[in-house]
């Protein structure tokens, strides 16, 4: 690749923008070496020292108190959107406006109608081009799409080695919202499918079609909300963290848990159980595939490995075997300083193999790396949830997914 310099930025500094912002400081070191440098030009946070905090840390020039700084900073190429849903559309408006590439995070708005106006920018600007003729890129942040482990699983899928998938159970069991003192935040508000199964969901439903291709249909789907109010905090909510709270409470407005069935069109069928009331489990994310000669499952909390059995062995050895990712894993080799089998993985690492995959589409060259799911990708998860929302409004009744 060529010499020119990239200049990011990230807005938000909370949980995951600070993930972005690793993300991209690590971004040059990793894969071919020749990457332009990348120059971390400034981080946005209306919460500013939460964002001069995040700036010095991960070696970023500048702190913006406003993303339309971002948007007038005639110096930057590239940005991370990394605030909450309902935000996302004006932020990438603005941005786009600004002939800047866009990479924002999941789930891509907070409604559907907001997605689809999205998808409309992305046509709209699709066409234009940056200060340096590069052509604008919009992405959406489906990190767990990046997990080595997950690569290798998917391309035994892609091999056959399955044989014809039937069940996929994906579950996302999170304790966030146990504690009904913890604060009121963006999380809570918007309508059925903007909670658990907005913020969490998205993931696992793009990770189940990332490995079995897309959903047609969904069913039988229920959803709840335990905790219908919350108290209003007296500061910065940050994540998921407690804060101090005031004595005032505003309703929660989106649902804790949910269960839904799916059917994808190679024919298997997905059982998908999500919460983000589930007590003694920070981040419970799990996949198994079954097939009728083959079986793997994998979980967030032991990402470098995963679990696969087939008829390789005799019947007396026979038996699920644990599978250490190494360099002959896919992305593994050079994505980490010490790429050396055994030495685990880390989910950070997934926002700097996303991070050198949009630089690397902006650059016309992702080097071979999967480019990041577009807003169309985006606005189809936005679909799979509307429809679980209407499929839990009417009883669990079959709902198509239009594409
Ligand atoms: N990929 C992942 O694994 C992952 C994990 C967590 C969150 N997310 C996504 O990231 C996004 C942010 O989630 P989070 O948990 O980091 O939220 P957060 O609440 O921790 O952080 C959001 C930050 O945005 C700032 N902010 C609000 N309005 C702003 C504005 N107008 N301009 C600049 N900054 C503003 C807030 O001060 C806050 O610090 C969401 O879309 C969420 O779904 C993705």
């Amino acid at each position: 690749m060529g010499t020119e310099e990239l200049s990011v930025a990230v807005i938000g500094a909370g949980m995951a923008g600070r993930a972005h912002a690793y993300g991209y400081r690590q971004a040059g070191s990793v894969y071919d070496a020749t990457f332009p440098r990348i120059r971390l030009a400034a981080i946005a946070d209306a919460n500013v020292p939460l964002g001069e905090d995040a700036t010095r840390r991960y070696g970023f020039e500048k702190t913006y108190s406003d993303w339309r700084q971002v948007a007038e900073d005639p110096s930057i190429d590239a940005v991370s959107i990394v605030v909450g849903n309902a935000l996302h559309r004006e932020i990438a408006q603005g941005l786009l406006e600004s002939g800047k590439h866009v990479l924002c995070e999941k789930p891509l708005a907070g409604n559907l109608e907001d997605a689809q106006a999205m998808v409309e920018l992305e046509r709209q600007y699709g066409a234009s081009t940056d200060s340096s003729g590069r052509p604008l890129v919009t992405a959406t942040g489906y990190t767990v799409r990046r997990t080595p482990a997950l690569n290798a699983i998917r391309e035994r899928l892609e091999s056959g080695d399955f044989g014809p998938v039937s069940n996929f159970i994906a579950t996302y069991l999170c304790d966030y919202s146990c504690d009904p003192r913890a604060p009121m935040s963006w999380r809570y508000k918007g309508a059925p499918g903007s909670g658990a199964l907005g913020d969490l969901g998205s993931h696992v439903i793009d990770t189940g079609e990332f490995l079995n291709g897309p959903i047609t249909t969904v069913r039988g789907a229920f959803m709840d909300t335990i905790h219908k109010e919350r108290p209003l905090p007296v500061g910065n909510v940050v994540g998921h963290a407690h804060t101090e709270v005031s004595d005032e409470v505003e309703p929660v407005e989106n649902e804790d848990f949910l269960t839904f069935t799916c059917t994808f069109a190679n024919g298997a069928i997905g059982t998908y159980t999500i919460s983000r009331v589930a007590f003694g489990s920070p981040n419970g994310q799990s996949y198994q595939v079954i097939g009728p000669w083959a079986q793997a499952a994998w979980r967030i909390d032991r990402p470098a490995e995963f679990e696969y059995d087939d008829a390789q062995a005799g019947y007396t050895t026979r038996g699920p075997r644990r599978v250490l990712i190494n360099p002959q894993t896919p992305l593994f080799a050079n994505s980490c300083a010490m790429d050396a089998p055994g030495n685990g993985w880390n989910y950070n690492e997934n926002f700097v193999i996303q991070a050198r995959a949009f630089l690397g589409q902006v650059l016309g060259d992702t080097g071979g790396l999967l480019p990041c799911a577009s807003f169309a990708d985006g606005l189809h998860t936005l679909k799979i949830i509307q429809a679980v929302a209407a499929s839990a409004a009417q009883d669990g009744r079959e709902v198509s997914i239009g594409r």
